[in-house]
Parts: C-alpha cells; sequence; structure tokens
C-alpha cells in the first residue's frame, strides 16, 4: 500500500462546486439517510465529485465536509484511505488501474504494465504528454479468472495482451474510447472456456414469480440476462436423464439387497455378518443414504460420543446403521471398517481416531478405563 498524501499545493485549485445539476444530485443523497446520519453520504457524494473533476482536491474535501458538517480531518480521512479516490489529476480521457495482484501478475501484468509506461509514462500517477492519459498499480479488481486485466473508469478490460492493450489505450487517447467493448478481449463470453459454455446446459425448468403475482416457467436463467444455451445446445428435457435412470435401478438394486440382509441372523457380537460390498442406499438423486450393516443389539445405547470423532451427528448415524453400542465397534473386523467408512464416506477416519481402540477401553472399563489407556478424559 503507497502512502496516500494530497496533491501538491502547486496544483491544488483555489475552490470546489458542484455543477447545479450534482449540487441537487447530492441534495437529494443526503436526504435519503435518517435524520442525523448525513455524514453517512460522504463516499458517494465525494465519488460524485471525483466523476466530476477527475479527481478530488483539497477545496473538495474541504466543501463535502462544509456539506456534511463534519471535520476536515474526517473526510480527508476517508479520501486517503480508499484507493478508488485519485488524489492528484488523471487523464482527461482515460485512467488507468493495472491490476498487479498474483494471477494478474502471473498472466503477464508486467507486460500490461509495460505499456502504460511507453504510451503513458515511465512511473504511476503522472499525466502522458497532452494530458490525456494516466495509470497507476491496484490490487486485485475481483477479475482474476481473466486475467490480466485493467480497469478503466466503471470498466473492465480482460484477458489482455500487450497488443490488444496497446489498441485499447491509443483508442481511448484518441477519443474512441466508447468503441472498445469492454469484457474478455480474446472472444470468450464472461469466464466460459474460448470453446464455449460446456456446464449448466441442461437447466431443468422452473417457476419464477413476477410483481404482479403471476409466474413464469424459466429455464433458470436469472432476470434481465439472456439464455445463452441454443436451442442446438440444450438437449430436450423430456422425463428422466439417463443418470437418474441408473441412479434409480441403483437405489431398486439397493433396497433389495437391504432387505435380504435384513432376514440373516446376527452374530454374537451383534454383527450382521454380510459380507456385500454395499453398504448404503443410493436414492433417485443420487444421494447415499445409510442402510443398516448391523442388527443393533437390544438395551440402553452406548455413548457413542465419549469416542473422540464421534459428534450427536454422527452418533445418530452410527445407531442408523445399527451400531448403538461400545462392544461393537470394539470388534469391527477390517471388511467391517471397510463398510462404515464407506457409508459414511470417511476414508478411513475409523482407523486414524482409533476408534476400535477407544471403544474396547470404554467397553472394558468405561471412563477409568479410558483414562488409564490414554492418558486424558474421553471428550
Ligand atoms: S488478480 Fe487481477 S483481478 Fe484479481
Amino acid at each position: 500500500m503507497s502512502v496516500r498524501r494530497l496533491a501538491d499545493e502547486a496544483i491544488q485549485p483555489e475552490s470546489f462546486a458542484f455543477t447545479s445539476e450534482n449540487a441537487a444530485w447530492a441534495e437529494a443523497k443526503i436526504k435519503q439517510y435518517p435524520e442525523g446520519r448525513q455524514q453517512s453520504a460522504v463516499i458517494p457524494i465525494l465519488m460524485r465529485a471525483q466523476e466530476q473533476d477527475g479527481w478530488i482536491t483539497r477545496a473538495t474535501i474541504e466543501s463535502v465536509a462544509d456539506m456534511l458538517d463534519m471535520p476536515y480531518i474526517r473526510v480527508l480521512e476517508v479520501a486517503t484511505f480508499y484507493t478508488q479516490f485519485q488524489l492528484q489529476p488523471v487523464g482527461s480521457r482515460a485512467h488507468v488501474q493495472v491490476c498487479g495482484t498474483t494471477p494478474c501478475m502471473l498472466r503477464g501484468a508486467e507486460d500490461i504494465r509495460a505499456v502504460c509506461q511507453k504510451h503513458i509514462h515511465a512511473e504511476p500517477h503522472h499525466l502522458n504528454d497532452d494530458g490525456k492519459l494516466s495509470w497507476e498499480e491496484v490490487e486485485c479488481a475481483g477479475a482474476c479468472v481473466n486475467a490480466p486485466m485493467v480497469t478503466i473508469g466503471k470498466d473492465t478490460y480482460e484477458d489482455l495482451t500487450p497488443e490488444r492493450f496497446e489498441e485499447i489505450l491509443v483508442a481511448f487517447r484518441d477519443g474512441k474510447g466508447d468503441t472498445i467493448e469492454p469484457g474478455p478481449q480474446n472472444g470468450r463470453r464472461y469466464a466460459m472456456p474460448l470453446s464455449g459454455q460446456v456446464t449448466l446446459l441442461n437447466v431443468p425448468e422452473r417457476h419464477t414469480h413476477k410483481d404482479d403475482g403471476t409466474s413464469d416457467k424459466t429455464n433458470g436463467t436469472a432476470p434481465g440476462r439472456k439464455r445463452v444455451v441454443t436451442e442446438e445446445s440444450a438437449p430436450a428435457i423430456e422425463g428422466p436423464s439417463e443418470e437418474a435412470k441408473v441412479s434409480t435401478e441403483r437405489a431398486e438394486k439397493s433396497k433389495r439387497k437391504a432387505a435380504g440382509s435384513a432376514k440373516r441372523k446376527p452374530d454374537q457380537a451383534g454383527r450382521e455378518g454380510a459380507t456385500g460390498s454395499e453398504s448404503a442406499a443410493v436414492e433417485p438423486h443420487g444421494k447415499r443414504t445409510a442402510a443398516p450393516l448391523f442388527e443393533a443389539p437390544a438395551g440402553t445405547p452406548d455413548d457413542l460420543k465419549l469416542i473422540s470423532g464421534v459428534g450427536p451427528v454422527l452418533e445418530g448415524k452410527l445407531h442408523a446403521l445399527g451400531i448403538t453400542k461400545y462392544a461393537q465397534v470394539a470388534a469391527f473386523t477390517d471388511d467391517e471398517i471397510a463398510r462404515v467408512d464407506d457409508a459414511l464416506s470417511f476414508k478411513g477416519r475409523i482407523t486414524r481416531d482409533n476408534w476400535v481402540g477407544q471403544a474396547k477401553a470404554l467397553a472394558e472399563g468405561g471412563v477409568d478405563e479410558y483414562v488409564r489407556v490414554f492418558g486424558k478424559k474421553p471428550r
């Protein structure tokens, strides 16, 4: 962050005044704030002043402070804090803000900066020879996926090459900036791949409600935005997709398997003893849901939350799998660990957290045994 100070006294104008149109705008803006909170209008009013004159002068700050009944120092603090406010004169046709943050830097921001140095000035915050252009380096402008980029006025110019940026700069210098389309300069739309949209091609219809209380079917496109998918590119939405059909078949298969498993007799540890790899049902929408792997033993469930790594939610899921006792967990075989791991998408957590060892201690001697074995109380 560079030190931000007001421009040299030698170039500070004597006074500042809004045009009548801007004065009326500022007056209306101030009225939008509740009584006693008019000072909150300081940023929009300073910004309007900058749009009028190009930069914020000492006189601007004093004038805005008087309008809002604020101490000068308070407005000075605002103007010098936000880099959006220019504290020295900027080019009459364009002030270029070159993003120099890492993604843009990695994608060639230094070359973009070199173009500024060549066509404008070697140093930032200086005008070019005829006073039409100026530049500075700024931090991320939030268009990293289209790096490198620059901001000119309220528009961004993205996916730049030095050659393309040079053309843009020359157009602004020659007063033809409005002939340049803002946004990506390499032909792509927004941030989508150069080859075109590849995701969200099959968007289901849904209803949107209009202000008049009626509703329209839409394809999920936000109001005011054009639908990008063309008739040719978007497959017709008729009935369930192939993926949904496969998912439904899987769900049926899982249900049949679970029903068959429930009929088998549990072993002495309360384990079902099934050897199949299916440990969870798959619903038609593809979401996995826990199906019992074990027949829950009779009696009051143990407090599985004493096992480090098990919280209330997980305890509920274990109950749904038929696991309610320390002894069950303590007797887990490798195959059962793998199946529970799979059912809960744990990726090895049962072994990593040593559930079996913890449960064994709790099953054998409760909290005292746990403390003896692990040297600390269970959670
Ligand atoms: S890094 Fe340049 S826009 Fe984010």
